[in-house]
C-alpha cells in the first residue's frame, strides 16, 4: 500500500512500467449482449472515439455472420487512423476468407480465430475429438496467416480446458503462425490466482511462447472480470480484451474504464500502462450507453453518475478540506468536466458549439444545425440546460440521424377519464402519415397509433423511464426493448415530455429493427 504522504491523484510517469495492448471488443462481444445491437452509423461513431482515445486494436465484428457485420467491419477498417482492426472468425475457410476481405483495408488488419478447447465444449458443442481440434487449429491459423500478417488465436473456454491439451493447442497455434494467443475465461469461472498461474504455466511450458503476445479475455459471471484481467497481466499477458461499460455476453466483459484506471491509479502495485487517453472514458461510456441503450448503473466504478458524488456530511466535509480524503482519482482525469459555460435560452450558436466541444463532440455542419434547433426548443421549455441534457440531446441526434421513420407530431389526451387517445404523424422516408388511436393509458394509445402506421409483430419487452437531471422540468429518457423472432433491439428517446420521449424511443427501436431485418419499406415491418 502507498503511504498517505506519497499518495497522488495525478498520473505518475513510472519508468519501469510495461505497455499493455488494449483490444476493445465493444462492437463484437459487447454487441452480442441481447438487445444491444447497434446500427452501422452507431458502430462508426463508437469506433471513431475508440480510435481517438488510443485503443490499439478494435474488434469491429464477426464478418461471416451477416452482411451488416461485414459492411461495418470493412467500413471501420478503412476509417481508423491509428487503431488496428480485427474481425472474428471460426476455424472454417469461409469465415477466414470473409474476415480477411473485411479487414484488408485496415492500417493493421487482424484475423481473430477461435475454437473451443475444453472437454465439455469439444464433446457437446463441436462434437469433435481433441486430435481433430488440433488439426483444425493448425489449418485455420495457417490459412489466416496466408491472408494477413497478424493472427490472433483464442482457446474458447480456455479456463475449463485440460492444461496439457491447452498447451498443445497453444503450441500448435504458434507453430502455424499465430502472433497473439488469447486464453479467455469464456464463462467467467476463474478466480484471480488461478488465472494468473494459468498464464505462467502455459508460457513456461510451451516452446517458443515468447514468439506470441498472450492475451486475457474475461467474462464477469462472478463479478471477477477486472480482477482476473489484472491477474492475467501479472501472469505475463500483455494484451487486455475489454469493452466500454463492461458490455458483453451475459454479465459482460471486463470494463475498459476500470482496467485502465486501475493500472493508472495503482501503478505502484501494477507496473503497466496503456495508450488510452483516460479523459475520454466518460464521453465514450455515454455514447456506448446511448447507442446500445444499456444504462450505466449509478454506482458503476469510474463512469457511474455517483462515481464522484459525495452526499454524507462527513464525506462532504472531508472533500472540502482535501479532496484526496475521499477521491482516489480526479473527476477530470476520466473526463468528468466541470462546467464552464452555462447554457440557457439566450445562448447562441457559437456558445453551443463551444459547449459541445467542451463535452467532447465535434459535429458536422448539418448535425450541428439540427442539434442547435433542438437545443433552442429545449431551452425554451427548461430553465437550465444541464450538460446531461445536451449529452442526451446530441446522442439522440447522432444515434437517430439516419432513421427512416421520424416523429413529426404528437397530441395526447390523457387523464382520469378514458379512453386516452393519441394523434400521431410519422414521416416514412419523406412521406407523412397520420393516425389517431385510443388505449389503456396514454402510452398504450401512442404505441397503438405507431402500430397502426407501421404494422409489425415485435413484442414490447421493456419500457423504462428515468429523469436525465433533477427538477420537475427534467428531460425524461425512455428505453424501449422490442423482440421479434428471438432477436431483440433496445433504443432510447429523450424529451422534457415523457410521452414524446416514449414515442421517440419506440420509433427508434422500430428503426433499429428495420436495419436488423434489412427491410426496404419502412411502413411495412411485418412479414
Ligand atoms: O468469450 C470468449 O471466449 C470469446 C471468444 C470468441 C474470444 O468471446
Ligand atoms: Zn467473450
Amino acid at each position: 500500500m502507498t503511504n498517505a504522504n506519497s499518495f497522488s491523484r495525478e498520473e505518475i510517469a513510472r519508468p519501469n512500467s510495461e505497455q499493455v495492448v488494449i483490444f476493445d471488443t465493444t462492437l463484437r462481444d459487447g454487441e452480442q449482449s441481447p438487445g444491444a445491437s447497434m446500427t452501422f452509423e452507431e458502430k462508426l461513431a463508437v469506433a471513431d472515439l475508440l480510435d481517438q482515445m488510443g485503443v490499439d486494436i478494435i474488434e469491429a465484428g464477426f464478418p461471416v455472420t451477416s452482411e451488416g457485420d461485414f459492411e461495418a467491419v470493412s467500413a471501420i477498417a478503412k476509417r481508423m487512423k491509428r487503431a488496428g482492426v480485427a474481425g472474428l472468425a471460426r476455424a472454417a475457410s469461409k469465415d477466414i476468407d470473409r474476415c480477411a476481405e473485411a479487414v484488408r483495408h485496415a492500417l493493421h488488419p487482424r484475423i481473430h480465430l477461435f475454437i473451443s478447447t475444453s472437454p465439455l465444449h469439444m464433446k457437446y458443442k463441436l462434437q469433435k475429438e481433441p486430435e481433430q481440434v488440433l488439426e483444425m487449429i493448425a489449418a485455420s491459423v495457417a490459412r489466416a496467416r496466408n491472408l494477413v500478417g497478424d493472427v490472433e488465436w483464442s482457446a474458447e473456454d480456455g479456463t475449463r480446458s485440460e492444461i496439457d491439451f491447452l498447451c498443445r493447442c497453444v503450441e500448435t497455434a504458434i507453430k502455424a503462425g499465430a502472433t497473439t494467443i488469447n486464453i479467455p475465461d469464456t464463462v467467467g469461472y476463474a478466480v484471480p490466482d488461478e488465472y494468473q498461474s494459468l498464464f505462467e504455466t502455459v508460457r513456461a511450458r510451451v516452446p517458443d511462447s515468447d514468439k506470441a503476445i498472450f492475451s486475457v479475455h474475461c467474462h464477469n459471471d462472478l463479478g471477477l472480470a477486472v480482477a482476473n484481467t489484472l491477474a492475467g497481466v501479472k501472469g505475463g499477458a500483455r494484451q487486455i480484451e475489454c469493452t466500454i461499460n463492461g458490455l458483453g455476453e451475459r454479465a459482460g466483459n471486463a470494463a475498459m474504464e476500470e482496467v485502465v484506471m486501475a493500472l493508472r491509479v495503482r501503478g505502484d502495485a501494477l507496473a503497466y500502462h496503456t495508450n488510452i487517453d483516460a479523459t475520454m472514458l466518460t464521453r465514450v461510456s455515454k455514447l456506448v450507453s446511448a447507442v446500445s441503450s444499456f444504462p450505466v448503473q449509478y454506482n458503476k466504478a469510474i463512469v457511474g453518475r455517483n462515481a464522484f458524488a459525495h452526499e454524507s456530511g462527513i464525506h462532504q466535509d472531508g472533500m472540502l478540506k482535501n479532496a484526496q480524503t475521499y477521491e482516489i482519482m480526479t473527476p477530470d482525469s476520466v473526463g468528468v468536466s466541470k462546467t464552464s459555460l452555462v447554457m440557457g435560452k439566450h445562448s447562441g450558436r457559437h456558445a453551443f458549439k463551444e459547449k459541445l466541444k467542451e463535452l467532447g463532440y465535434e459535429l458536422g455542419e448539418n448535425a450541428l444545425e439540427d442539434a442547435f434547433v433542438r437545443f433552442k426548443d429545449l431551452a425554451d421549455r427548461k430553465k437550465i440546460v444541464y450538460d446531461e441534457d445536451l449529452i442526451a440531446l446530441v446522442d439522440d441526434e447522432i444515434v437517430n440521424a439516419h432513421d427512416r421513420i421520424k416523429l413529426v407530431a404528437l397530441t395526447v389526451i390523457a387523464g382520469t377519464k378514458g379512453p386516452q387517445s393519441a394523434a400521431l404523424t410519422l414521416d416514412f422516408d419523406g412521406e407523412q402519415k397520420t393516425h389517431q388511436a385510443t388505449g389503456n393509458g396514454p402510452v398504450d394509445a401512442i404505441f397503438n397509433a405507431i402500430l397502426a402506421l407501421a404494422p409489425h409483430n415485435a413484442v414490447l419487452e421493456l419500457y423504462q423511464v428515468h429523469a436525465v437531471t433533477k427538477g420537475t422540468d427534467a428531460q425524461a429518457e425512455v428505453s424501449v426493448r422490442l423482440a421479434e423472432d428471438g432477436k431483440s433491439v433496445t433504443a432510447k428517446g429523450a424529451d422534457p415530455d415523457t410521452l414524446v420521449a416514449s414515442a421517440r424511443a419506440y420509433i427508434a427501436a422500430l428503426n433499429k429493427l428495420m436495419v436488423k431485418r434489412g427491410k426496404s419499406r419502412p411502413d411495412v415491418l411485418t412479414g
